[in-house]
């Protein structure tokens, strides 16, 4: 596929019509027309066919888009055609909980390792791996290819801990902990909120809620 600059609008729209499209694959369908794609996804069929025609040559005229071709372009520009092991720091409710879900395996993203500071979760199995403490990091860090470090720590720890991450050859940061890290700027750190989906769910309940009451 012809390389080409694709804006950072597209790209945080790909990993939605990777989700669509593998569902579509599940499903046994083998190609789909930009307008029933926008039925589905509910998203215009003109900006389906503006985002996917970045990548060129994947949708045809009264033919519709090859699922399987378009969910495996869409793959690798997101890196998924290939897996990343990731480790994470926090195992606490959080932590846990991304530990516990088996499916991040099914996207590529496998789970090595689980760190910690508290003794008492020392050894605490999540899906067949163990809770480390952090003086085992440097060494794990040396021993494994960790591409990725999830953060789920208080965020008055965030900071330090990311650095020592950073020092020890962690080149991408998950961070949930809900503070800002100034790391250099070849380290990629991919901040979640999850309060702020609520925050625009509560913006459409209100608006909605306004809309009724007129
Ligand atoms: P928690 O208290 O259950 O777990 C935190 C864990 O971090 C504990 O097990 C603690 O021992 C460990 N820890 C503390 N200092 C550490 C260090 N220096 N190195 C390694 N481990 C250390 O807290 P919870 O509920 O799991 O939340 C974790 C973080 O995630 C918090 O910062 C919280 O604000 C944040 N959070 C973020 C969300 C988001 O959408 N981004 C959603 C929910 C929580």
């Amino acid at each position: 596929m012809e390389e080409r600059k694709i804006s950072r609008a597209v790209i945080s729209r790909l990993p939605r019509y990777y989700r669509y499209l593998g569902d579509l694959m599940e499903d046994q369908v083998e190609r789909i027309s930009s307008n029933d794609l926008s039925k589905k996804m509910h998203v215009t069929a003109s900006q389906i066919r503006q985002d996917l025609n970045n990548f060129g040559g994947f949708g045809q005229q009264g033919y519709g888009y090859n699922v399987k071709y378009l969910y495996t372009e869409i793959g690798k520009i997101l890196g998924l055609d290939r897996s990343h092991n990731f480790i994470i720091i926090g195992a606490g409710n959080l932590g846990q909980a991304l530990a516990n879900y088996a499916s991040f395996e099914k996207g590529g993203f496998i789970l090595k390792g689980l760190f910690d500071v508290n003794p008492r979760l020392e050894g605490v199995a999540i899906r067949g791996i163990p809770v480390r403490m952090m003086d085992e990091l440097q060494e794990f860090l040396q021993n494994n290819e960790i591409e990725i470090a999830a953060l789920t720590i208080p965020k008055s720890k965030a900071k330090e801990v990311a650095e020592l991450l950073v020092d020890n050859g962690i080149q991408a940061i998950w961070n949930f902990a809900h503070t800002d890290l100034n790391l250099p700027k070849d380290v990629i750190v991919e901040s979640v909120h999850l309060s702020d989906s609520l925050m625009k769910l509560s913006y459409n309940v209100s608006r909605h809620r306004e809309e009724q009451n007129k």
